[in-house]
């Protein structure tokens, strides 16, 4: 997609063409890295709630929350597509008020598609949503705003007739008029499967190398986030040691005396 905009039809085309690059976002300064670098998507992810606002897991986060955060990453993304999550209860009740969730992302947050977790019983909020012309991207396997429903954050699609099951939730997905579909940490073969089954692009997370796209947590892959690492994770620095080290060189400086010194003084 060289540096021209990324846009709806041009993702539709990279599929088994070119592989999709994916970064969550969440802030200004993140955004305007992961646009920089070319990546041609970002996803302002309610992992916000874990990842930036210290949460257990993503069902705190509000659509208030997404909107603000939202807004700070539109500031910094000028050419890859934003996508913005759809937090817990946002679109669990009514169509309509999906899409009138769905509104104010795109109106307030400036995002440019949204994305909505769930199968085939997610189909009429998506109608909805894409009624109101926003466009939707879905998200199968592990999907974290169910943590409670499925016990726990594990990987999905392991038994027997999984993979179809999968397939068909994603065909009803495709039909329903998604651009894109997120596969969480489900087998490789399964997402193989998966990407198949559908001609819209699969982006896959701890789902294998057969997806047509990749996507990590920012500060998973800059090594910014605390303990546990899933296996899924490539981090491709080790910011917090770096972070943690400059942290407490400045402790020292400024204990010692040695810092300000004259040239950083008036
Ligand atoms: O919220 C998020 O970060 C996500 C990605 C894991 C795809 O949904």
């Amino acid at each position: 997609m060289e540096n021209s905009k990324v846009t709806i039809p041009g993702i539709l085309a990279c599929k088994s063409q070119k592989k999709l690059v994916m970064v969550t976002a969440y802030d200004y300064p993140s955004a305007l890295l992961a646009d920089g670098a070319g990546l041609d998507l970002v996803l302002v992810g309610d992992s916000l709630g874990n990842v930036v606002l210290g949460h257990s897991s993503t069902l705190p986060v509000t659509l208030d929350d997404m909107v603000r955060h939202t807004q700070a990453v539109r500031r910094g993304v000028a050419r890859a597509l934003l996508v913005a999550d759809m937090p817990y209860l946002s679109y669990h009740f009514t169509p309509v008020e999906a899409a009138r969730n769905a509104g104010r992302l795109v109106q307030e947050g400036g995002a440019e598609a949204v994305k909505v977790e769930g199968g085939a019983k997610r189909v009429g909020a998506i109608r909805a949503i894409l009624d109101a012309e926003i466009p939707v991207m879905g998200h199968l396997g592990l999907t974290p705003q169910s943590v409670h429903a499925v016990g726990g954050y594990r990987v999905q699609g392991r038994g027997p007739g999984e993979a179809e099951r999968l397939a068909a939730e994603a065909r009803a997905l495709e039909e329903a008029g998604v651009f894109a579909i997120v596969l969480e940490c489900v087998p490789a073969a399964v997402a193989e499967a998966v990407t198949r089954a559908v001609r819209v692009p699969t982006i896959g997370i701890g789902a294998g190398p057969a997806c047509d796209g990749q996507v990590l947590v920012f500060h998973d892959l800059v090594g910014l986030t605390p303990g546990h690492r899933p296996r899924f994770v490539r981090r491709y620095l080790e910011l917090a040691d770096a972070i943690g080290g400059a942290l407490g060189r400045f402790r020292e400086d400024v204990e010692s005396g040695r810092f300000p010194s004259a040239e950083e003084s008036f």
